[in-house]
């Protein structure tokens, strides 16, 4: 992944990130009362925790089972057994590995967690992840050191640690630990480390372990003991080498628990909404409480609709940890608040405006994200901006049809935004989802159901009539890396007429635009990115990444997003649990992400965009001077992107 997509983690150093319950029955001590009640822990004393508890065929073949049934109604599972050129590092037969897992025993559950985990998050797919709440979200470890990669006066580049990063270790968020690192360190300070340059992690070129990381999707921990750096300080005659534990911070919304017993009774089952439920008319749908709402506010949405909202959002667990951003690191200059995460500033020369896109997720659903765009856009022109930055940085997508909303207003009514602003989008069909679509036809069922076919319409854009099983017309037969599979006939466009609040039917913005990405915009993001900078010709800035390596602008784009307890739901709806491919309840705390819909491409329209290559245009390199301001990143890189 690191090759192509030029992330760095700026924020944290997530590194190469009942008797028989327990491993030993006659264990004389338990790790996990040693870590109940506090706060703060050394990451291996949570790992300790995390081993007692034994391998279990039981739960093993449940969680096979689920996934592997899952897997169905994901549209890119045989892509992803070997995804083509830039993509080439994507090659996760998760079928063949899911056989092998059922095959072999483990020493405890949580290595079997960490092997089935590991394993989906390098099928490239931020889509496509499986967590166990247990393991993965009970505790977050930290380490004081987190890389930035900076480009030095000579044009060299190397990896560094943050500059910032004691402005932001230094927070109350970190009370107590500041001392345990200190006391690690010994006669170096803490503050004395920030801007050092890595000269070796773990005795290995840097390198080697930044693209280590990298290979998994989504983040993960795994748990070590501690770090050793070799690094160069600023004004230090010689390399010092520094050793840094691990602090494991236990989660706000983690249950408590005072044993091995009690943490997994309390942290580790499934619970009320692990797994899918019926969806009823007269059901509110309360999409807020699923699991995956957990993650992000992906499933925040308008209660009232009648028509389920559409969603296209990674799972990354960790993007945004609860640190706090520090005041100092913000910017505060002319900001704007448009939405949640979206913001809108003009820079000092007086012509550059920027629009902070951090998610596309609005806290009403659609509408507040509309309104908020409608302002955003409205307001340039008094500012007398004549250029724009629009930065997507770690922006993970969100609502789709915001993301079409908001390119329909920066191009007005034209071919590439009338009738669809994104891209039209396939199924993958199976069996079991044919079954599906028949039964809410045949029993007249919720036109809450996902797949209701009143929800959905056709490659013209026309609604499908409610009695039509768009799963069974027009079925494609494809080979997908020598496996045989089907797709639906093309789906249409399900945003327009935005019907919450029309826009004008005129472009809003007829200035420059330039998209600035780190290479974390994904899903919606990755929509509106790819469709702006390939049917608009906008030009696209990737931040960082290696130099002499082509830097992809967005990653992972999906086209709709669901998981597990989404599918199940329609399952249980439609009275199909029992059949032979509906995958079972989760007896554990897990959740297992899928793309459920595939965009199509832009340049190649008959194969998905996902595997088409999204080249940034142009490449920004960050340096000491800028590096930690985002204010200073766009004032700066403003002289260089433009060309006027
Ligand atoms: C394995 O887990 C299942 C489900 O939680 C439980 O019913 C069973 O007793 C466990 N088996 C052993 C040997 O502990
Ligand atoms: C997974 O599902 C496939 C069918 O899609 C089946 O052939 C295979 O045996 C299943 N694997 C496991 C481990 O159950
Ligand atoms: C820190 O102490 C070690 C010995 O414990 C010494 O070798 C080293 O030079 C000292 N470093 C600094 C920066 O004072
Ligand atoms: C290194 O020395 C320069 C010049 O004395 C000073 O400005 C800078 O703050 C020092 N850097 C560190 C990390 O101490
Ligand atoms: C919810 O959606 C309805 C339209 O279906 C709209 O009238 C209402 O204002 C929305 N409510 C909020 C809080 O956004
Ligand atoms: C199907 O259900 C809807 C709403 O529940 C109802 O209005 C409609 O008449 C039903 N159609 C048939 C054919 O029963
Ligand atoms: C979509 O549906 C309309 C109405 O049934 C039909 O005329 C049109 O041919 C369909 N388009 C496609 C691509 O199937
Ligand atoms: C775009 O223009 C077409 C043709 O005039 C019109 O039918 C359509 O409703 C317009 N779209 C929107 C979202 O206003």
């Amino acid at each position: 992944m690191f090759s192509h997509f030029p992330t760095m983690s700026l924020f944290v150093f997530w590194f190469l990130a009942c008797s028989n319950l327990f491993v030993s029955a006659q264990a004389q001590e338990d790790p996990c009362a040693a870590i109940a009640g506090q706060k703060w822990v050394g990451a291996s004393d949570v790992r300790a925790c995390f081993k007692m508890f034994a391998y279990n065929e039981t739960i093993k073949a449940n969680i096979v089972e689920v996934v592997n049934k899952t897997m169905a109604f994901h549209t890119s599972t045989n892509y992803e057994i070997q995804a083509p050129a830039p993509f080439d590092d994507v090659h996760q037969d998760i079928i063949a590995t899911l056989a092998r897992v059922s095959s072999q025993s483990y020493d405890s559950d949580f290595d079997l967690h960490v092997d089935v985990a590991t394993s989906t998050r390098t099928m490239g797919d931020g889509h496509s992840v499986y967590v166990n709440m247990c393991y993965d979200s009970t505790y977050t470890s930290y380490v004081p050191v987190p890389l930035v990669l900076l480009e030095d006066p000579d044009g060299g580049q190397n990896i560094y640690i943050a500059p910032e990063a004691y402005t932001v270790f230094s927070q109350d968020f970190f009370a107590g630990q500041v001392d345990i690192w200190q006391a690690a360190l010994g006669n170096i300070t803490l503050q004395s480390i920030a801007g050092a340059k890595v000269l070796s992690i773990n005795n290995d070129d840097p390198w080697k372990a930044v693209d280590a990381n990298a290979e998994i999707t989504g983040s993960y921990q795994s748990f070590v003991d501690s770090v050793t750096l070799v690094i160069q300080r600023d004004n230090a005659t010689s390399a010092d080498t520094i050793t840094l534990p691990y602090r494991a911070r236990f989660g706000d919304s983690s249950k408590a628990f005072t044993d091995a017993i009690s943490f997994w009774n309390n942290n580790c089952l499934a619970t009320s909404t692990t797994n899918g439920s019926p969806v009823t008319n007269s059901a509110s749908i309360d999409i807020s409480s699923t699991a995956a709402a957990r993650f992000s506010a992906q499933h925040t949405t308008n209660l009232s609709n009648s028509e389920p909202l559409i969603v296209d959002t990674i799972l990354d667990l960790n993007s945004a940890p609860s640190v706090p951003m520090p005041s100092s690191l913000k910017p505060t200059k002319n900001p704007y608040q448009t939405a949640s995460d979206a913001w809108s500033y003009m820079l000092d020369d007086g012509k550059t405006a920027v629009f902070s896109l951090g998610n596309f997720n609005g806290a009403n659903g659609e509408i507040s994200l509309m309104v908020g765009f409608n302002n955003l856009v409205r307001l340039l022109p008094g500012q007398k901006a004549e250029r724009l930055i629009i930065d997507v940085s770690n922006n993970q997508g969100g609502l789709v049809c915001a993301a079409a909303y908001l390119h329909f207003l920066l191009f007005g009514n034209t071919t590439t935004t009338s009738p669809q602003a994104l891209l039209p989008t396939k199924f993958r069909v199976n069996d079991l989802s044919q079954r599906i679509v028949q039964n809410i036809i045949d029993q007249n069922l919720s036109t809450k159901l996902l797949y209701h076919p009143s929800n959905l319409k056709n490659a013209s854009n026309v609604q499908f009539s409610a009695t039509t099983n768009y799963l069974m017309e027009d079925v494609e037969d494809v080979e997908v890396n020598g496996r045989a599979d089907q797709f639906s006939q093309t789906i249409g466009q399900e945003c327009q007429p935005f019907y919450y609040l029309k826009p004008s039917q005129t472009p809003q913005w007829t200035g420059e635009i330039a998209i600035v990405s780190n290479g974390r915009c994904a899903s919606s993001c990755a929509l509106f990115a790819t469709t702006l900078a390939k049917e608009e010709k906008v030009k696209v800035v990737s931040i960082g990444g290696k130099k002499g390596i082509a830097q992809e602008y967005a990653g992972t784009v999906g086209g709709q997003s669901l998981d597990f307890s989404g599918i199940d739901s329609q399952i249980k709806s439609t009275g199909l649990k029992n059949d032979e491919w509906a995958p079972p309840d989760f007896i554990t705390n897990s959740y297992q992400g899928i793309t459920w819909r595939l965009a199509q491409g832009v340049d190649n329209n008959g194969q998905p965009e996902e595997w088409q290559s999204r080249p940034a245009t142009q490449n920004y390199q960050l340096t000491r001077e800028v590096i930690g301001s985002p204010w200073k990143i766009w004032t700066d890189m403003a002289t260089k992107i433009f060309d006027n």
